[in-house]
């Protein structure tokens, strides 16, 4: 990856190709026109100013990890490779934006079935992501992990996450009882440097430690250490992922929203949002980008989804994002997506060159309707039905934008990631909301806090105790 040549980054640019947004292609009545930019100039600028002017500042800290990381990285990389040979699983225990985006960075990048490769193919250790406290996936993982080849990575930047917190005790526990004072050497910590209980107990335990910067949430946490250690631990180029980061701000800061990646496609959401469009279908056309739906799906949908606005009015904004996968869903969802309500936009993801090219084998030579697909490649024919989905939406009048990758690379999960946590800051700007809280989720953790009689949540286990009895003649 020749990342450091000026050419070679233009070629691996992503492109967006809206034209199935405007009305010449999609119709009068669903379709937007130029018209419809020129009369939000001012709204576009205004989000465009309050982008740039609170970059690096409060919860923006996140648009400086492409640039202000080169001893985390060394760090990181030093890591990595003392992992690499000491151990053959790395575990991460951690939810929502300390999971989505290490998944989605380790199927896009890594071989499709890493884990079950041999050893000597795999040349790096098998990676685990538990982001649930479903018992019984607890009890699998155990079941396959030989601990003296296990390091487990904790993951939370609040440091008191229930779920992340009862895996750590779990896993710490088992730890001592077999490795005594040398469990510590099969723990890392990722948490916040100066807030919550992580930091506390990795103090106290000796942990090695990664710091989550305090301006960076968790769903855009995934070019800083929660991201790159197990990234890098894989054996991913995190050096290129973050290049391709930077490529993709540059583009990002661009005033012109004809040359801005970002801000184009922050002001057709927010247009379809203001016409009805209160869903946001994530639909990649390669396996390997199949989680950077899921991890597209926290980030759009806990930073957009607000109740209020920046002014304290009752708005209630938000998309509902779907993850959808081509070709697979053509044979499931594309129905809903072209027959069904005009509720949604479809954002449909483009691999130009992928890794592999497999020939379709001749055969049935009796049977045209077979045949005609020999002579092709897979390549052919994965392309072929995108376009295909693509035709069948925008003649059903349905909004759908294409986002193309010339390859998948590290470089180019960088522009992807690094674009999508821009058009969420626009996007959030436009609505004039705070992007960055979460105060639903928050209420949830604050629940489960009450009902597991943690102090201080009193005020809440006693408003869920009196909340109105279930009545017994609506069950069924
Ligand atoms: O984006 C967010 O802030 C959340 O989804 C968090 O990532 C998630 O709740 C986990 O939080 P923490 O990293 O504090 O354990």
């Amino acid at each position: 990856m020749d990342y450091k040549n000026a050419a070679w980054r233009k070629s691996m640019e992503l492109k967006i190709d809206y034209n199935n947004m405007m009305k010449e292609f999609v119709g009068e009545e669903q379709g937007f026109s130029v018209k419809d930019f020129t009369d939000n100039k001012k709204l576009i600028a205004s989000a465009f100013n309050t982008v740039c002017e609170n970059r690096g500042t409060g919860m923006m800290g996140w648009t400086e990890l492409p640039y202000n990381q080169k001893e985390i990285v060394a760090d990181i990389i030093a890591t990595a490779k003392d992992i690499k040979k000491k151990f053959d699983n790395f575990v991460v225990l951690g939810i929502g934006g300390s999971a989505l985006g290490p998944i989605a960075v380790f199927q896009a990048l890594c071989h499709l079935r890493h884990n079950e490769l041999p050893k000597s193919k795999r040349k790096a250790p098998k990676l685990y992501v538990e982001d649930n406290v479903d018992p019984e996936r607890m009890v699998a993982l155990l079941d396959v992990l030989d601990l003296d080849k296990t390091v487990f990575n904790v993951v939370t930047k609040s440091g008191a996450t229930s779920e992340t917190m009862s895996q750590y005790l779990i896993i710490m526990d088992i730890l001592k009882k077999r490795y005594g004072d040398k469990a510590k050497e099969h723990m890392i910590a990722t948490t916040s440097a100066h807030k919550g209980n992580l930091i506390k107990i990795a103090q106290a335990e000796g942990l090695k430690t990664f710091y989550i910067p305090d301006g960076v949430g968790g769903r855009f946490s995934e070019l800083c250490p929660v991201g790159l250690l197990p990234a890098a631990v894989v054996g991913i180029d995190i050096k290129a992922m973050l290049a391709g980061a930077a490529h993709m701000d540059k583009l990002c800061k661009n005033k012109d929203y004809k040359k801005n990646p970002a801000l184009i496609s922050a002001i057709l959401e927010y247009l379809a949002m203001q016409n009805g469009k209160n869903i946001s279908v994530m639909m990649p056309y390669a396996d390997s980008l199949k989680y950077i739906a899921d991890w597209y799906c926290q980030l759009w949908g806990e930073s957009l989804g607000k109740a209020v606005d920046n002014d304290g009015n009752e708005v209630f904004v938000g998309q509902t994002p779907v993850k959808a996968l081509g070709v697979t869903d053509q044979h499931s969802q594309v129905q809903l997506y072209r027959e069904g309500p005009f509720d949604k936009v479809i954002t449909l993801i483009a691999v130009e060159n992928y890794r592999k090219t497999v020939d379709i084998s001749n055969g049935c030579e009796d049977i045209p309707d077979v045949n005609f697909l020999c002579g092709h490649t897979m390549n052919e024919l994965i392309t072929a039905e995108r376009k295909a989905t693509e035709y069948a939406l925008t003649t059903a009048h349905r909004l759908n934008y294409t986002i193309t990758l010339p390859e998948v690379n590290a470089f180019t999960i960088g522009e992807l990631l690094y674009l999508f946590e821009m058009e969420t800051a626009y996007t959030g700007a436009m609505l004039n909301i705070d992007t960055f809280n979460q105060p639903g989720v928050e209420g949830g953790k604050n629940a489960t806090y009450a009902l597991f009689g943690r102090k201080g949540y009193e005020k809440t286990k006693e408003e869920m105790d009196n909340a109105p009895a279930k009545k017994a003649e609506y069950f069924c």
